[in-house]
């Protein structure tokens, strides 16, 4: 079966993009607070015991430039931008049929190779068709008509051809 594209993939090259937007989101909050607290004064203590050297501030080149922050999260955002019109190309090239196809994938298998549905992809499209037209029309068919018409009775002509077409390429 040829795959078109990969929402899985995708969705998570789009969870790794927001991830590190929200994480450089986070890091350029709070900088200054390190810098601010400092230890208690070595003289304040009475007790004898060596107390450890205070701990030194922060230096300044530890900190990322705000205006370097500012770039990352703008390209972020730019490519976060990009790969969600890229998602909207795919969906808007993806077949109709395809797509219809997604409502019957559970009964007829992801190749319509056969399930709680009969298989479907040794068919001709033109039976495909014919036979929904029937489940749509109300028709009797197999014993469990009562399964399959509903999912027919929403489509109409077109969508059922498109589907036929697509189905007879997933043999
Ligand atoms: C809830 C499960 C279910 C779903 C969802 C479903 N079907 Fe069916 N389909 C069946 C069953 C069960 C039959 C056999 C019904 C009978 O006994 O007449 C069937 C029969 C068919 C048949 C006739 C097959 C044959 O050779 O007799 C076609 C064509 C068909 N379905 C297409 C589709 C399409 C297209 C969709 C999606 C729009 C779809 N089905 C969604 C369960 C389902």
């Amino acid at each position: 079966m040829k795959k078109r594209f990969n929402f899985k993939a995708t969705a998570m090259i789009s969870t790794a993009i927001l991830g590190s937007a929200l994480f450089l989101a986070g890091c350029s909050g709070d900088n200054d607070d390190a810098k601010t607290a400092q230890a208690p004064a070595a003289e304040q203590n009475t007790m004898a015991v060596k107390q450890p050297a205070p701990m030194e501030a922060p230096k300044e080149a530890l900190q990322p430039a705000p205006a370097a922050i500012e770039e990352v999260k703008t390209a972020v955002e730019e490519k976060v931008a990009e790969v969600k019109e890229e998602v909207a190309e795919m969906v808007a090239a993806t077949p109709s049929g395809e797509k219809a196809y997604a409502t019957c994938v559970g009964c007829h298998g992801s190749k319509a190779e056969g399930g709680v549905g009969p298989r479907l992809n040794n068919q001709s499209a033109a039976d495909i068709v014919a036979k929904l037209e029937k489940y749509k029309a109300g028709e009797q068919m197999g014993p469990m008509t009562g399964m399959m018409a509903p999912m027919a009775t929403g489509l109409s002509s077109d969508d059922m051809k498109s589907i036929a077409e697509y189905v007879i390429t997933l043999n």
